[in-house]
């Protein structure tokens, strides 16, 4: 029986960790209204591990966790029911279940194209991490209707890809707890905000994610585009950075907020111990205002673009150095080429548990010296670290 053959290979790949991905689609009148798709892959919870099946709907998303023994049940009575086709790829070979419009079943499999493909491919791995035809997408603008990012969105899309890249990478190497506890200070209309939440829903976290936002016609729009997601865990408040006091931080995102928006928003994230921040500044002009180089740049600072840029490297070089003077762990570079946007440096930083004094005092004498060749009195987070909590 083609159906029983697809289930037996979906439960062993699943128990022998060889399943990667699974794909209903070709609903029927029988599914639920708007269900269009429903996406399936093993994920790691507390528990043990389990089988996500993500309902996509015309508008909104939908996950719930089963144990294998109840995933196959499901699957057994949806497939020819609510769905035609199953697309299920392991690490060795792709399995298909096609139904005929008669109820014919056909079962069929190839060499594992995709499996190759995950592992050796960029592009393939960027498309990976998020779906264009999400429903948050569209609701945001940059999608259409039918899933198709739009010709004025393609810059936000790739940014939202490289922001995911980075994301992943970076909680590969330094996982969260499973349901971690984020802030995204300046979400403003919330793009990489939605695409966190999405990607780490995905990723099998359940995560709480607060964007913070002051402009109130924002917060608005995101707290309506998250309900209609269905992304429960993400809601948005109408507030200062300065005046948000979470019960707890795992990750600080900030990214684009304005001047020292930023160095709020790093402030947070150091007094509250999140264990990574990650932050792409914008706009420097705290730094600019205060630089009055004292070193052998000061001939060719009286340029105005290269000041506007030495602020740039001096701003965000010591926010670094005072993250590392607070026991991160830092790295600098390039987010986005600047072909796409000008607003380009990003700044990612990994608590340690370890406490190293000589670490501290070593980046903050480089911090003092930096303030010194460059005529600055004060770097606005180093005021903001040493005020009294
Ligand atoms: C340039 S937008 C960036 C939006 C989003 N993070 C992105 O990268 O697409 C910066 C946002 O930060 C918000 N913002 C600036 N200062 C803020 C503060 N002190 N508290 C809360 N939000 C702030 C602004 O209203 C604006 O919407």
């Amino acid at each position: 029986m083609p159906l029983q053959q697809f289930l037996s290979v979906f439960q062993s790949a699943f128990l022998e960790g060889r399943l990667l991905k699974c794909t209903l689609s070709k609903n029927t009148s029988a599914a639920p209204a708007d269900l269009k798709n429903i996406y399936l892959r093993p994920v790691s919870l507390k528990k043990g591990l389990f089988v996500a099946f993500n309902f996509r709907y015309a508008t909104r998303d939908e996950v719930k966790n089963l144990p294998i023994e109840a995933a196959v049940e499901q699957l057994a009575q949806m497939m020819g029911q609510w769905f035609l086709h199953a697309d299920l790829l392991t690490t060795e070979r792709d399995y298909h279940l096609k139904y005929t419009k008669s109820g014919e079943a056909v079962f069929s499999s190839q060499k594992a194209a995709h499996a190759a493909a995950v592992e050796t491919s960029h592009d393939r791995e960027k498309h990976r991490l998020l779906d264009p035809s999400a429903p948050w997408l569209h609701t945001l603008g940059i999608t259409g209707a039918k899933g198709e990012v739009l010709a004025n969105t393609g810059d936000k899309w790739r940014q939202v890809n490289k922001y995911l890249e980075i994301i992943d990478s970076l909680l590969r190497a330094n996982p969260l707890p499973r349901d971690p506890h984020i802030a995204d200070m300046g979400s403003g209309k919330g793009y990489l905000t939605f695409a966190l939440y999405d990607f780490l829903v995905q990723q099998g976290y359940t995560p709480r994610i607060t964007g913070i936002e002051l402009r109130p016609k924002l917060v608005s729009f995101c707290n309506k585009a998250a309900e209609q997601a269905g992304f429960s865990g993400l809601q948005f408040m109408s507030t200062d950075i300065a005046d948000y006091q979470p019960d707890r931080l795992d990750m600080l995102i900030a990214l684009h907020a304005c001047d020292t928006a930023t160095d709020l928003a790093l402030a947070a994230g150091i007094r509250n111990k999140a264990k990574i921040i990650v932050a792409a500044p914008c706009c420097h002009k705290q730094i600019r205002r205060d630089m009055h180089a004292q070193n052998e740049l000061t001939p060719v600072l009286r340029h105005g673009i290269l000041e506007e840029r030495q602020a740039e490297i001096v701003t965000d070089g010591i926010r670094a150095l005072l993250l590392e003077a607070e026991g991160y762990k830092t790295s600098v570079f390039e987010f986005v080429s600047t072909e796409h946007t000008a607003k380009n440096v990003m700044i990612t930083a990994v608590g340690s548990k370890r406490r190293d004094d000589r670490g501290r005092k070593t980046a903050l004498e480089k911090v003092d010296a930096l303030k010194k060749g460059f005529g600055i009195r004060e770097h606005f987070l180093e005021k903001l670290l040493e005020q009294p909590v």
